[in-house]
């Protein structure tokens, strides 16, 4: 065995780019959640201005927070993970340089077109074919720098985690071009290359697996670098991991019919979308199991310790969002949860309490590290900042988990003679205190994303440029 400090240094800086943008892009995408949630208590929010209505609105609100939040904190922590982990500098500094610029352009273009309603109208995919053309060349970018960075790796094997970042790019990918295909009429309108039950359909492929793959398998990538290294502990069980692994990206392709109950779909896509929605219980909790055991010795930290705090809770709410999707599979489940709050209260449970909770955990281990560092400013605004992403994420899934089964029986409701029982406007009545609670728990996780921002300015302005370069540099242990 000999230890040895190789010359080449890791490529930190399209890490600290990606990571300072993911609280940027956190800050506005929620701060815009906070302002549509109340658009949905005070309507006349909406200004009377066709750019500033919720049905614009909204999407620019999910594009934020999942491709630009989301996206930069993937970007960031796969590139920190797939160099550290192989051993060896990325590819090629100029192509990745390329994704950033790239990626940022495209959240900039979603930020213009989507309010002067430029819109695909397909969920999750609204980008006009310009920008969405724009996306697939980063993307191919990405992982040509990824994958090429595993090639040149100097470690036998390729760590778990980057088998997940991996699965990630790739099905984004083959989802984003098979969704996207569509005919341009103008510079700024398509039409979809797919007709009727067969767009729906080929839509929500895309639409769940965004969730599986984009949402769901990049985070499992982050989970597996930064729970044990915040825990100081290896990872429960490698061979439960890789299980893990098959099993997920085998059954979340099928599941997306889940979406399209009682539609014209056929019967039978409907039930497999259910069947296979149920059986995806099981790796999920494999998953989240893995990661929670990995504290197995090491819970006493998390007395001190508020960034495992955040991953742990990160990993309970994603064990919590994949008990509730699967039960929301259900036929008749379904013909309760859908059209109301509950599917959001579901959205975010998963997104504000895994997506959000993992990055921000992630992003409090890896700042101080990529800008040469010990720790972060304020430990203790890391914990202020925790109370109020949990705070926050449980008044907004509370809110709407009463919400939505309230919306779902009052609709439901007859008279012995047939007739509705509640107008639609009642429920909306219904509702309105529970809007009042989701803007005022999306105020309390937005305002500790601020915290945040403070928090990374003063470990910033506090870095060493010389100390960030050196903690650049490769150490090879035990160099083979
Ligand atoms: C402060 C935090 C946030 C607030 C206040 C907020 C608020 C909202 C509101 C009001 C809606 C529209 C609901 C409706 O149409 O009835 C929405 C939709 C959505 N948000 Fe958020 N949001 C926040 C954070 C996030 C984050 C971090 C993500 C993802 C990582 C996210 C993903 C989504 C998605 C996917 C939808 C669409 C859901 C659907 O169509 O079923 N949100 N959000
Ligand atoms: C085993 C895992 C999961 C299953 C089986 C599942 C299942 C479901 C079901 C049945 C719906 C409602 C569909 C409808 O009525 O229209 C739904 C909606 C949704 N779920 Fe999940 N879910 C899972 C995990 C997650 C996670 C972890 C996230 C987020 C990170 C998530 C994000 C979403 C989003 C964004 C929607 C709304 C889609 C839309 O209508 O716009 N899901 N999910």
């Amino acid at each position: 065995m000999s230890t040895a400090i190789s010359p080449t240094a890791y490529n930190y800086k399209v890490v600290r780019q990606f990571a300072i943008m993911t609280v940027v892009w956190g800050i506005l995408g929620m701060g815009l959640g906070v302002f549509i949630a109340s658009q949905l208590v005070w309507p006349e929010l909406n200004f009377g201005l066709p750019w500033t209505t919720f049905g614009r609105l909204r999407p620019l609100h999910t594009n934020l927070v999942i491709f630009a939040f989301g996206g930069c904190a993937l970007f960031a922590t796969s590139y920190y993970v797939v160099q550290r982990t192989c051993q060896t500098r990325l590819i090629s500094d100029s192509l990745a340089a390329f994704t950033f610029w790239g990626w940022q352009a495209v959240i900039v273009g979603a930020g213009i077109s989507l309010p002067l309603g430029y819109t695909t109208t397909k969920e999750y995919a609204e980008l006009e074919w310009p920008i969405a053309i724009l996306l697939a060349i980063v993307w191919v970018t990405y992982a040509v720098v990824f994958f090429g960075t595993i090639t040149k790796r100097k470690t036998k094997h390729i760590y778990v985690g980057n088998w997940f970042y991996g699965a990630f790019i790739l099905v984004t990918a083959m989802l984003h071009i098979v969704n996207h295909a569509s005919l341009p009429v103008s510079l700024f309108k398509s039409y979809s290359a797919y007709a009727g039950a067969t767009d729906a359909m080929i839509q929500w492929w895309y639409g769940h697996n965004a969730v599986g793959f984009f949402l769901t398998t990049g985070f499992l990538g982050m989970m597996y670098y930064f729970v044990p290294k915040q825990a100081e502990r290896p990872i429960y069980s490698y061979r439960l991991s890789i299980v893990h692994f098959w099993a997920l990206i085998t059954l979340y392709i099928w599941a997306g019919p889940h979406h399209l109950h009682y539609t014209a779909l056929p019967d039978w896509a409907q039930s497999l979308g259910m069947a296979m929605s149920i059986i995806l219980l099981a790796p999920s909790w494999g998953g989240m199991i893995n990661g929670m055991m990995t504290l197995s010795g090491a819970w006493h930290k998390l007395r001190t310790d508020p960034i495992l705090r955040f991953l742990v809770v990160s990993l309970a709410f994603y064990g919590m969002s994949t008990f509730e999707g699967p039960m929301m599979a259900i036929k008749t489940v379904n013909s309760l949860s859908h059209y109301t709050d509950w599917t959001i209260g579901h959205v975010h449970a998963g997104a504000l309490g895994w997506v959000a909770m993992i990055s921000i955990g992630a992003l409090y281990h890896m700042i101080p590290k990529i800008f040469g560092r010990a720790q972060m400013h304020s430990v203790g605004l890391i914990n202020t900042h925790f109370w109020l992403a949990t705070i926050g994420t449980v008044l907004y899934i509370a809110s709407m988990w009463v919400n939505g089964i309230t919306q779902g029986l009052m609709w439901r409701a007859i008279n012995d003679d047939g007739t509705l029982t509640y107008s639609f406007v009642e429920a909306l009545q219904a509702s309105h205190p529970g809007y009042i609670v989701r803007a005022l728990g999306g105020a309390f996780f937005a305002s500790g994303m601020l915290f945040m921002a403070y928090n990374v300015w003063r470990t910033v302005r506090a870095s060493d440029p010389a100390e960030a370069e050196a903690a650049a540099k490769i150490a090879v242990v035990g160099a083979h």
